[in-house]
């Protein structure tokens, strides 16, 4: 897809991009993205050649197991200026405290509850992508392969000869503010405020601030790769259409510096001193790669006639499970849309759910609450607990006249997992958790007076 004209890219390579499919999602063949940063440098009508151009070490990076059904096999081929085993060696243990792994039960004695928190606030302390990271939930079980883990991370500065890669999921990033740039070994990928960028599993990369301090959401997913959804009898178009994700040209750093790798394995924290950067991937092609798509992009699909459907209507991403209809983790957004429903309550209805529900707002207000859950936000409402809109958003929904309106200036998400999700003792002791937020319910009281 992209081609080989930016050579002796570098570290100084402008950003571009292939666009393409994402990942995986393509059964069958033809899926495979390919770019060189010199031309030549990627081979021709084989993996691994006696000799590599260049002098380019050969590397596969599976992302699936080898015999995975072709739809869902994924690897792609790096050639590189050292193999990884240059890069990450000779580990020693070190930590990430406030970066935590599922299982990570009992680290807090709250009760059950509806929970809510303002934002965080940005600190003025120096803090990296891998430093800044605060995990709010865990789920699941890293050592089996499911679950995940919602985090916020605060960044205020870039990482310098500092490498990172996760052997325990995916990162699905989500800016709230400000704008970071992910130089990964496939190529740099810039992401600002509506916008998500997909880290694999394994690919290293290193953060770099754009435009000042930095928050934003990250979920990651323990389990099966984020996928798009099956459209049923939507049919071939709308929601997350394939054509906007897009994946990077092949970049490279050629450069001789002391550097650290830190790697997360099982929720350990491991780093390896080397005298380079590992980012020295020359040319690369394959379906495992990182993405980043536009949430502006989306397309989304409603009740045009009345009610409220479900909100899996939304999905932009779903990261299955071995059980069918019932993901790993799902990406949800509520986005900019019209809203016509006839006689019918329009914000999402009060319910219980067995998947439980990580949202966040990234910008704008959101319909079903709209005080109290303002940008940067967080609620939790967990496997089986009842929520609903807030007595305002109730009273002006049952009470407006039902005209066809527009919700503009909204962008907010939800990280919805079949497992149960358990709070940190980070989030459980935060000062911005809501202390108040069920009192949003409260008002909603009897108006049943026995008469249809
Ligand atoms: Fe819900």
């Amino acid at each position: 897809m992209a081609d080989g004209s930016k050579p002796a890219a570098g570290a100084a390579a402008e950003l571009q991009w292939t666009k393409a499919t994402p990942a995986g999602y393509m059964p069958g063949f033809g899926n495979d993205f390919e770019t060189e940063a010199l031309p030549g440098a990627l081979p021709i009508g084989q993996n691994s050649p006696q000799k590599a151009p260049y002098g380019l070490y050969a590397e596969q990076l599976s992302g699936s197991p080898f015999t995975a059904p072709r739809g869902t096999n994924e690897r792609s081929w790096l050639y590189r200026i050292r193999p990884s085993v240059r890069h990450a060696q000779k580990f020693k243990k070190t930590t990430l405290p406030l970066w935590k792994t599922a299982p990570a039960l009992g680290e807090h004695d709250l009760p059950i509850g509806q929970l809510r928190w303002g934002p965080l606030p940005i600190p003025k302390e120096k803090l990296t992508f891998l430093t800044g990271m605060r995990t709010m939930t865990t789920s699941g079980d890293v050592n089996t392969q499911a679950g995940m883990a919602a985090h916020i991370y605060l960044v205020t500065a870039s990482m310098e000869n500092e490498y990172f890669y996760n052997a325990d999921g995916e990162l699905l990033v989500v800016p709230q503010q400000g704008s970071l740039r992910f130089f990964t070994e496939f190529g740099r990928i810039d992401a600002a405020p509506g916008d998500i960028c997909v880290i694999p599993r394994g690919v290293k990369f290193k953060v770099e601030l754009i435009d000042g301090p930095a928050r934003g959401y990250v979920c990651e997913n323990y389990g099966a790769k984020f996928t798009l959804p099956d459209r049923g009898p939507i049919g071939a178009n709308c929601l997350a259409n394939a054509r906007d994700f897009k994946t990077p040209v092949a970049a490279f750093e050629d450069k001789e510096t002391n550097s650290t790798l830190i790697v997360k394995w099982c929720g350990s924290f491991n780093v390896a001193e080397i005298g380079h950067s590992p980012l020295d991937v020359v040319a690369w092609h394959g379906n495992y790669a990182p993405y980043k798509y536009d949430l502006r992009t989306f397309s989304p699909v409603g009740a045009i006639l009345f009610d409220h459907p479900d909100p899996s209507i939304f999905t932009v991403l779903t990261a299955p499970s071995e059980t069918a209809g019932t993901a790993n983790v799902d990406f949800v957004i509520f986005p900019e849309r019209w809203s016509v429903a006839e006689h019918s309550f329009r914000p999402p209805w009060y319910h219980m759910n067995i998947m439980s529900e990580f949202m966040g707002l990234i910008y704008g207000v959101y319909d079903a609450r709209p005080e109290g859950f303002v940008p940067g936000a967080v609620s939790l409402h967990n496997c089986m607990l009842p929520h609903g809109p807030d007595k305002l958003a109730y009273d002006h929904a049952t009470q407006v006249e039902l005209k066809p309106v527009k919700l503009t200036n909204t962008l907010a998400f939800m990280f919805e997992t079949r497992f149960p999700q358990h709070l940190t003792k980070f989030a459980a002791e935060l000062d911005t958790l809501q202390q108040n937020y069920p009192d949003c319910w409260t008002p909603l009281d009897k108006q049943f007076n026995g008469k249809p």
